[in-house]
């Protein structure tokens, strides 16, 4: 939520920020702003309600004076509506200095009350403008120490802050701090950047440095310095970005969900490489850290959303292969209700951006009451796994469009390869071969998505143009199936904006099948018989039961499952896999679904409206 971007070098800044910001867009688009300190030492400003394109088109029409120090923002609202007032940078000190802000200051009220008192006044609803305000009294108050008045103002706010500054009397010097909200810094030669993630800054280097809880930060052309509230240098850990500028660029694509959908193949088959070795999983990450997983006796899943949903499929395939209980919780809920924690306990966090508030609140609580944490992540230098035991990345590449598709086969890949190393660790009673055999049948994978993607993707298109006036559509999975029905809703919803709820099959005659009616929709995922003949028997029941009520049914079937033919109205086809594996593969035609929706509807897929990508507050 709300994404940063700063730059001092040698190069006009205004190029660099709106292309930082155009690449960190997914993180709130309900407004967005510049600040340039220009050739001549004044502080320049442009900022805009609504997308990003409202702001680049202003600065065509009306550029900033050129100037090579600068910081830039765009916004998901919290404090103010999306107005131009409200949108950053916010100005301080009669207007010779800049602030930017991600995340939730709580103690704003108290904070503004004390510097109305003294006779400041705001020009804004936001409680970033009253960190812009007492930065700027700080300054005033210690002669001009832009680092030292951070240092200050970064004590007293509570709450979860990434800011930064910069003051026209310091060209060249950006000061950022990070609590609770992400930070990262590029290093280049002779310039340097500070992004809310790398994407901010990866097409002009890849070299970066994570910055830790409660730091400062502060970059020059020539150097950066990270010290700790209290002014302590501290040591920071470099890291090299593994994707380049063009992983995260549309490449040809109508949308980055078209393109992202299209590397759900890629994501899968990259979470598993390097990982496993003649036929055994082997985590590079987990090595000398078996005994987090002998002691324990129970595993919690801490997640939000589509990442809960991997969670859930990941459970089946984890309690079978461990014999270890898991849980699968709503990382919002869980610190709330006072859970049952001790050493023995593992809290698996699973995050794409790493960076979700309530999962991040959820991972430090478990810490605090002695669980252990393994923290399942794709994005490098996030603060999630920096807060964990361990970490286990996915490797789906830089997921751009809001809503998560290719990271989700991805989360799902690397829980199942969690499952197989945690199993091989405790001594799993069954013998090797399983586990080759359960690798062989995962490393399968993507060449099934792939082949999902070339038959079936033209007429899930069609099949969702001829639904583009569809007001609700219900899905329907059992067993490893119910999570994908929950998660093709979901991504139906938040693309587009249609009523679509997901049910476990067998709890339709418990109440929702009153929903039936003449011709609603419904998706039914069609479990393997060889999973088992009761339970595809049962769903093949349920799908006469809606059928008989008049619901239109759409099944996703393995090949040659002929059983569902005579109740279907429609059949798209999953290649055959491990009954556990399934759900890399069902989920597939709803993630098409969904984004031809949308499509057909006219709406934007990559940026819905309301949403952001990283959710830093909770
Ligand atoms: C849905 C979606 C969200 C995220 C959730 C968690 O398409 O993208 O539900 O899965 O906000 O985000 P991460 O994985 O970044 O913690």
């Amino acid at each position: 939520m709300c994404g940063i971007v700063g730059y001092v070098g040698p190069r006009q800044s205004q190029g660099i920020l709106l292309s930082g910001l155009a690449r960190l867009e997914y993180r709130g688009y309900d407004s967005a702003g510049i600040a340039v300190i220009d050739d001549n030492g004044d502080l320049g400003m442009r900022k805009r309600a609504g997308k990003l394109s409202v702001l680049r088109s202003d600065l065509e029409n009306a550029p900033l004076a050129d100037g090579t120090t600068g910081i830039g923002h765009t916004r998901w609202a919290t404090h103010g509506g999306p107005t131009d007032g409200n949108a950053h940078p916010h100005l301080a000190d009669d207007d010779r200095l800049a602030v930017i802000h991600n995340g939730i200051i709580e103690n704003f009220g108290e904070l503004k009350a004390e510097l109305v008192a003294v006779g400041y006044t705001f020009r804004s609803e936001t409680d970033t403008e009253v960190a812009a305000v007492l930065l700027g009294h700080e300054y005033r108050a210690n002669g001009g120490d832009l680092v030292a008045a951070f240092r200050t103002v970064a004590g007293r706010l509570e709450g979860a802050f990434t800011l930064l500054a910069m003051h026209r009397d310091h060209p060249g010097l950006v000061v950022g701090a990070r609590r609770n909200s992400p930070l990262v810094i590029g290093l280049g030669e002779g310039e340097n950047f500070l992004g809310s993630d790398v994407a901010a800054f990866v097409e002009h280097t890849r070299r970066a440095l994570a910055i830790g809880q409660d730091q400062i930060v502060a970059i020059t052309p020539d150097g950066v310095t990270v010290t700790d509230f209290f002014g302590e240098a501290v040591d920071v850990e470099p890291f090299e970005v593994t994707w380049d500028a063009s992983a995260a660029d549309k490449g040809g694509w109508s949308s980055f969900m078209a393109k992202e959908v299209s590397e759900e193949p890629d994501a899968v088959a990259n979470t598993l490489r390097g990982r496993v070795r003649d036929g055994h999983v082997v985590i590079p990450e987990l090595d000398g850290m078996d005994e987090l997983f002998t002691n324990v006796s129970r595993i919690i899943v801490i997640a939000c959303g589509t990442a809960a949903y991997a969670g859930l499929v990941g459970k089946y395939a984890l309690e079978q292969w461990t014999r270890i209980p898991v849980d699968v919780e709503l990382a919002h809920e869980f610190r709330y209700r006072d859970p049952v924690l001790d050493p023995g306990t593992l809290v698996v966090s699973i995050s794409q951006s790493g960076e979700t508030m309530d999962t991040l609140m959820a991972v430090k609580y478990a810490r605090e009451r002695g669980a252990k944490t393994l923290s399942i992540c794709n994005t490098q230098g996030a603060t999630i796994p920096r807060e964990s035991d361990a970490i286990v990345y996915t490797h789906a590449g830089p997921e751009v469009a809001v809503a998560s598709t290719k990271a989700f086969v991805a989360q799902i890949t690397a829980l199942y390869l969690l499952g197989l190393h945690i199993a091989r660790v405790r001594g799993w009673a069954r013998s090797g071969t399983e586990e080759s055999m359960q690798v062989l049948e995962l490393e399968a994978i993507p060449g099934k998505i792939a082949r999902i993607l070339e038959r079936e993707q033209e007429r899930i298109e069609q099949l969702a143009h001829w639904m583009a006036d569809t007001r609700s559509v219900l899905f329907l999975g059992r067993h490893v199936g119910y999570p994908i029905a929950l998660e093709g809703a979901l991504k139906l919803k938040e693309l587009a904006y249609i009523h679509a709820e997901g049910f476990a099959a067998g709890e339709l005659k418990h109440g929702p099948i009153a929903l039936i009616e003449p011709g609603q929709p419904v998706f039914v995922i069609v479990p393997s018989p060889r999973a088992s003949a009761d339970m595809h028997k049962k769903v093949v029941s349920s799908i006469q039961e809606i059928r008989a009520r008049g619901a239109r049914v759409i099944a996703i079937a393995e090949e040659g499952d002929v059983a569902v033919l005579p109740f279907a109205d429609e059949v798209l086809r999953i290649p055959l896999a491990e009954p556990l594996f399934e759900p890399l593969l069902a989920v597939v035609p709803l993630h098409i679904f969904a984004m031809a929706l949308a499509t057909a509807k006219g709406l934007d897929v990559d940026q819905p409206r309301n949403l952001a990508k990283s959710v830093t507050v909770e």
